[in-house]
């Protein structure tokens, strides 16, 4: 005996299993799972932006005391090297209220030694740091052969300069 088939059961194989709104369910599934798995780190995202932002402001903030700045004067070797600090006054800017100098007069005679003697933490390489011009003083002059040392070229003025650190 033949078997029947009712016409309303059977598939025509001109149409596709999966039709257009198939594939659009679908693709709306993915989006969501997608994205309910990108929404959590958001807030993770949102705070490296602001990081990242604060960070590149600090790198392209130009330095007060640029080094790579070609202005200055670049006097050769024809200097005497004789160093005047008048009325240093100076604190970190890290520690604006506490002050490291304060009215420190110093003079260095071209050509003698001339040893910094004091306690530690008293400042002396402070000292040194503000002459090759680390820091700005906060009120006061270093004068090197009667000419600031704001005024001369700094990557000339620390090429001048050596220092070797005590261990
Ligand atoms: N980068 C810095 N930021 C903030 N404070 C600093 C910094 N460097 C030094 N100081 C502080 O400045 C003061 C003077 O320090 P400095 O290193 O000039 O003393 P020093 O006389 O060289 O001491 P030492 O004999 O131990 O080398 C200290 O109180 C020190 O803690
Ligand atoms: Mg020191």
């Amino acid at each position: 005996m033949p078997a029947k088939f009712s016409r309303k059961h059977s598939v025509s194989c001109e149409e596709p299993i999966l039709t257009d709104r198939h594939s659009v369910v679908f693709a709306a599934l993915i989006a969501a799972t997608s994205v309910s798995t990108i929404v959590p780190q958001i807030n993770a995202f949102t705070s490296a932006a602001a990081a990242a932002s604060e960070l590149f402001s600090v790198i392209d903030k130009r330095s007060e005391l640029d080094p790579l700045d070609g202005s200055g004067k670049m006097p050769g070797d024809r200097c005497d090297r004789s160093i005047e600090i008048t009325n240093l006054a100076f604190a970190y800017p890290s520690r604006p209220g506490a002050p490291v100098l304060r009215d420190f007069n110093i003079s260095l005679p071209a050509g003698k030694t001339t040893a910094l003697v004091g306690a530690s933490g008293s400042g002396k390489s402070t000292v040194v740091g503000l002459l090759e011009r680390w820091y700005a003083p906060s009120s006061g002059s270093i004068m090197l052969d009667g000419i600031d040392i704001s005024d001369y070229n700094t990557q000339w003025l620390r090429s001048r300069i050596r220092l070797v650190q005590q261990v």
